[in-house]
């Protein structure tokens, strides 16, 4: 062979060495790498598509799916359309779903300082509970569930939570006696209403407009997005504006499959978690505010704006659960929340 064409194979294999290695970083960058796992992903949660979650999993969604050419599909499942708040959990577990973002006050039965959204009047707004959830208290609890194979990525806010009810307008601690409300599940939220002089009992989010039309509870606690998302106005007569307690989620996922994916499709994948939960943190208050406004055009319902000092009767009534909690929460963690809610 001559030296001639022997350099010329040399440059000719240099070549296709180099223009292989710009194939490849150029299509991990655009997602079509061979290092992105083919797979679909699921992602269920039990609210409407006008809502804060949606709006995050849509956008987590389609991250993934663009950034990995097309590799990765992520199929959103609203409305409890495939599982429950009943049985959501045990199919994450089970991995026959690979994200869920649940109401923490779901969770108190697995560990009870998921009570702590339930606090009353405590964080004034979303960025408070962000701040609490982001920060080393509250990744902590949301780390509790590993015993279960779930790992907890990131805090998506709803909001403060209202009252409705089909029975009296109410703007005194008074005017609860004797009703019963829905809750989300928690023994906090069951305090509350004890102390109130109601009763309470928990009943999944997809069965709870036909509990409110059927009279199985008087009332319910839910942010504004989630009342109208979800028409619960159209069958109460009075809503509370309160912010008394929060709606405030987490992305869950099943370790197992977090574990599994090797690190390029887990970093896409992250980033798509990431850009959920801009979209959700920044879609929380907006979102809420445009279905307060609906509410109101609707006129289907009475609204009680309370006064600063009507809501300083609640907040004297509710205060000694913080005590009553206090172990049970922790007192560290509640310290912490403190802090917070007083910036
Ligand atoms: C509820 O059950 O009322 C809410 O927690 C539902 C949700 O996920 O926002």
């Amino acid at each position: 062979m001559g030296k001639k064409y022997s350099l010329f194979l040399f440059l000719l294999m240099l070549v296709l060495v180099l223009s292989a290695c710009g194939d490849s970083d150029n299509a991990s960058g655009e997602g079509g790498s061979d290092d992105i796992t083919k797979m679909t992903i699921k992602f269920s949660h039990v609210v409407a598509e006008n809502t804060p979650k949606h709006q995050g999993a849509l956008a987590m969604k389609e991250y993934i799916e663009k950034e990995s050419g097309g590799k990765i599909k992520v199929e959103i499942y609203p409305n409890s359309s495939l599982f429950g708040d009943q049985d959501e959990y045990q199919n994450l577990v089970a991995n026959n779903i690979q994200f869920i973002a649940p109401d923490l006050s779901k969770f108190v039965g697995n560990n009870p300082q998921f009570n702590m959204p339930s606090l009353p009047f405590l964080f004034a707004n979303d960025e408070q509970a962000e701040e609490f959830w982001d920060g080393e208290k509250g990744q902590e609890i949301l780390s509790s569930l590993t015993k279960d194979g779930v790992l907890g990525l990131s805090m998506w806010p709803n909001g403060g939570k209202h009252l409705t009810n089909d029975k009296r307008p109410i703007s005194k601690p008074e005017d609860l006696k004797g009703l019963k409300f829905r809750t989300q599940g928690g023994q906090l939220l069951e305090s509350i209403y004890k102390t109130l002089g109601a009763g309470s009992e928990s009943i999944p989010f997809g069965e709870l407009y036909t509990a409110l039309d059927q009279g199985v509870v008087d009332g319910q606690e839910n942010t504004f997005s989630n009342i109208e998302s979800k028409k619960f106005h159209e069958v109460q007569k009075y809503m509370t504006v309160m912010n008394h307690t929060r709606v405030d989620y987490a992305v869950f996922t099943n370790t197992k499959f977090w574990d599994s994916m090797n690190d390029a499709t887990r970093e896409l994948v992250e980033a798509g978690i990431a850009e959920g939960t801009k979209v959700a943190r920044a879609e929380a208050k907006n979102l809420n505010d445009k279905a307060f406004e609906k509410i109101k055009e609707s006129g289907e319902i009475e609204i009680i704006e309370l006064t600063p000092e009507q809501v300083e009767e609640f907040r004297k009534v509710l205060a000694p659960i913080y005590d009553e909690y206090k172990d049970i929460i922790g007192e560290d963690v509640i310290e912490a929340a403190l802090e917070i809610s007083k910036k």
